[in-house]
């Protein structure tokens, strides 16, 4: 298989890529990807030197770049992992977002249609769905209703998709997860973040009351749910990929101090996200009952191995931190009164 994937130079992309290419099957990985803040070649170090690996530098909402590339390579699919993908940014900078999101996914789309492309995968989130009450779980028809930037973004993108399967036959996959974890991550998610403030003795910013509730997958669980959809997956259709695992967020930064050995003391209550939706929640019983994937690994066994990597791969959070992060860090933490503040 002759893959185009977007975005691999990011946390679940480059997964994906590690994964497949990995195997040495004759699978071959072409990744676009404009390197921005979050994207990071040392993510695809593992595999740059096998065969089949080859990697473009450029903007998926630039048609020229797209429309060329996909001309050229003549994929057998696309396998659409780029975004902006974080929903504090989106708060602070939403233009971004739609740039990325919605006329990246268009210039994508697009191609994939002028050019026949097979099969287009797009990766996209439970977050499309909202905040879910108790004890409500999405399945791939619950509404959308999104609260962020980020998410609305999203939504539209999938949105986008599902018209090119419908109006031009475009054989289209989308893929909805749930929260990721795992080995290079980009340090201003939940997991990532709090890690690395507990293994440097740093305050562990709490948003609101931390009793927001996500679903936590190991990311090389979503890589192998998307490698189901891609390869078994019915075109046209949509499939949830959750880990089955809910947790407040104050329970995941216990477990955190646990595995790291801070002190609960490093908790530090800030004000609350605006906007900030309360549960997700997801049902991916369509994927395990269609392709028979299901999530292997439990989340202490996760949070060990990302922890450990983490404490060894100190030189990645450096270089990693060096760009344009702390300049974010700097406008969300330091701007964020405490809890109970006003904005
Ligand atoms: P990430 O932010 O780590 O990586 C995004 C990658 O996209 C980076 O390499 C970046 O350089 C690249 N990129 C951004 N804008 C681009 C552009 N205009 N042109 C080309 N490349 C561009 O994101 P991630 O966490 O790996 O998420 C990947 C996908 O999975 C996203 O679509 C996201 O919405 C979705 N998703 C993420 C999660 C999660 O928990 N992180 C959960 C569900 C779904
Ligand atoms: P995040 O990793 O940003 O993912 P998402 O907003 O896409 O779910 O945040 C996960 C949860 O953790 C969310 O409820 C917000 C909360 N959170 C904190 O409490 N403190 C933090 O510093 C961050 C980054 C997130």
């Amino acid at each position: 298989m002759k893959l185009l994937v977007t975005g691999a130079a990011g946390f679940i992309g480059s997964a994906f890529v590690r994964m497949l290419l990995g195997r040495q099957d004759g699978t071959s990985v072409t990744v676009l990807d404009k390197l921005t803040y979050a994207g990071n070649l040392e993510n695809l170090e593992p595999v740059r030197d096998l065969a089949g690996f080859a990697f473009v530098r450029g903007d998926i909402a630039n048609a020229e770049v797209v429309n060329a590339l996909t001309a050229d390579l003549k994929p057998d699919a696309i396998v659409h992992f780029a975004a902006e993908s974080h929903v504090d940014r989106s708060i602070l900078s939403p233009g971004e977002f739609f740039e990325t999101n919605l006329r990246g996914t268009f210039t994508l789309l697009e191609a994939a249609r002028a050019y026949k492309v097979p099969r287009f995968v797009h990766v996209s989130t439970d977050e499309v769905y909202g905040s879910l009450d108790e004890p409500l779980e999405a399945d791939e028809n619950f509404p959308l209703n999104t609260s962020s930037p980020y998410s609305a973004s999203k939504a539209g993108s999938d949105l986008l998709v599902r018209s090119y399967f419908l109006t031009y036959g475009l054989q289209t996959l989308i893929t909805r997860a749930s929260n990721n974890y795992g080995p290079y991550h980009f340090p201003e998610k939940l997991i990532p973040l709090m890690i690395n403030n507990a293994l440097e003795g740093k305050e562990l910013p709490v948003y609101g009351d931390g009793m927001q509730v996500r679903d936590w997958l190991f990311v090389e669980d979503h890589a192998r749910g998307i490698e189901a959809v891609l390869k078994s997956g019915r075109a046209g259709e949509i499939y949830n990929i959750g880990g089955n695992c809910s947790l407040p967020n104050l329970e995941v930064v216990n477990r955190i101090i646990a595995a790291t050995g801070a002190s609960p003391s490093q908790i530090k209550y800030v004000q609350d996200r605006p906007g900030h939706d309360r549960r997700y929640a997801l049902d991916s019983s369509k994927l395990t009952r269609e392709t028979g994937w299901s999530p292997q690994v439990e989340f202490n066994d996760g949070l060990r191995i990302t922890v450990d990597w983490y404490r060894n791969n100190r030189g990645w959070i450096d270089r990693v931190r060096s760009k344009e992060y702390l300049k974010f860090y700097d406008e969300n933490y330091t701007r964020r009164g405490p809890a109970g503040v006003a904005a």
